[in-house]
């Protein structure tokens, strides 16, 4: 099992913080936001992690992170032309991935819990599933992919629906199997101009073949002033009652 990170993106809704800098080094409570999602994947035991990124800030990331001996893994770096879309972004990690599944952690996703039992789930799934989505229950769910579900599968995933039809919704972490490198490269340009990582998982929902983990504790993305706030007080309070057990996540 290997792990991608997306960091690439403008940020343009943290501007003027993302002038000068990528959104996922600025800082999250103690760390910068990027330390997380790596943080997630150490704990599932992945070695050899991929930050995908545009070539502006390649520099930062290295100056920060290396090659990863501070976490015992390996990080690899791959350059995003320009920032059209996940779905673009991804197909950037096809030849780190070669034959393995894989991890797909969106940079600006915070996630409070230990992924690694949705991850190890996945192993006996997959004989009935291609994908497996994350998802969560949230207060406004039209800032995100709106989901839909039915027993184990994902039945409907609606990228920011004015009208939500439910509070549960996609978050951005993914397993895929390799093949599907083979659908990024049909994407379309979605009306907002992107190449969007939902209608891969929408292929895959139609057949009946995407799955899902409900995550049980908190998750945020942080990629609007308020979202950046609630991140560093999540991160807060989870370190203050690591604290209080006596022990230390952050
Ligand atoms: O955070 C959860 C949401 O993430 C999901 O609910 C949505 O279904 C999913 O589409 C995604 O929505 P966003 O609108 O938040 O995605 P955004 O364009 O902000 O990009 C998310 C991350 O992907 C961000 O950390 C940067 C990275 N990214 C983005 C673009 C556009 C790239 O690496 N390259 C890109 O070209």
């Amino acid at each position: 099992m290997r792990g991608v990170i997306l960091a690439g993106g403008h940020g343009k809704r943290l501007h003027p913080l993302t002038l000068v800098t990528n959104k996922h080094l600025l800082p999250v409570y103690k760390k910068p936001m990027i330390y997380y999602p790596i943080e997630t994947l150490v704990k599932v035991g992945i070695k050899e992690i991929l930050i995908v990124t545009s070539g502006e800030y390649l520099g930062h990331f290295f100056r920060l992170l290396q090659t990863g001996k501070e976490w015992g893994v390996k990080i690899h770096y791959a350059i995003q032309e320009g920032s059209d879309g996940t779905g673009a972004a991804l197909l950037c990690a096809e030849e780190f991935v070669k034959d393995d599944d894989f991890v797909v952690i969106l940079g600006d996703n915070i996630v409070s819990e230990d992924i690694k039992g949705f991850v190890d789930e996945f192993e006996e799934e997959k004989k009935q599933f291609k994908a497996k989505t994350l998802i969560t229950k949230v207060e406004d769910p039209t800032k995100y992919g709106v989901v839909e579900f039915e027993d184990k599968r994902i039945t409907r995933l609606v990228e920011k629906p004015k009208d939500a039809f439910s509070n549960y919704v996609n978050t951005g972490l993914w397993i895929f199997q390799p093949e599907v490198f083979s659908l990024f490269k049909q994407l379309k340009k979605s009306a907002r101009g992107e190449y969007e990582t939902t209608d891969v998982l929408n292929a895959y929902a139609e057949q009946g073949l995407l799955t899902y983990g409900m995550l049980t504790s908190k998750w945020t993305d942080a990629g609007s002033f308020e979202q950046l706030y609630q991140a560093t007080v999540l991160m807060k309070e989870l370190e203050e009652q690591e604290a209080a057990k006596g022990g230390s996540t952050i």
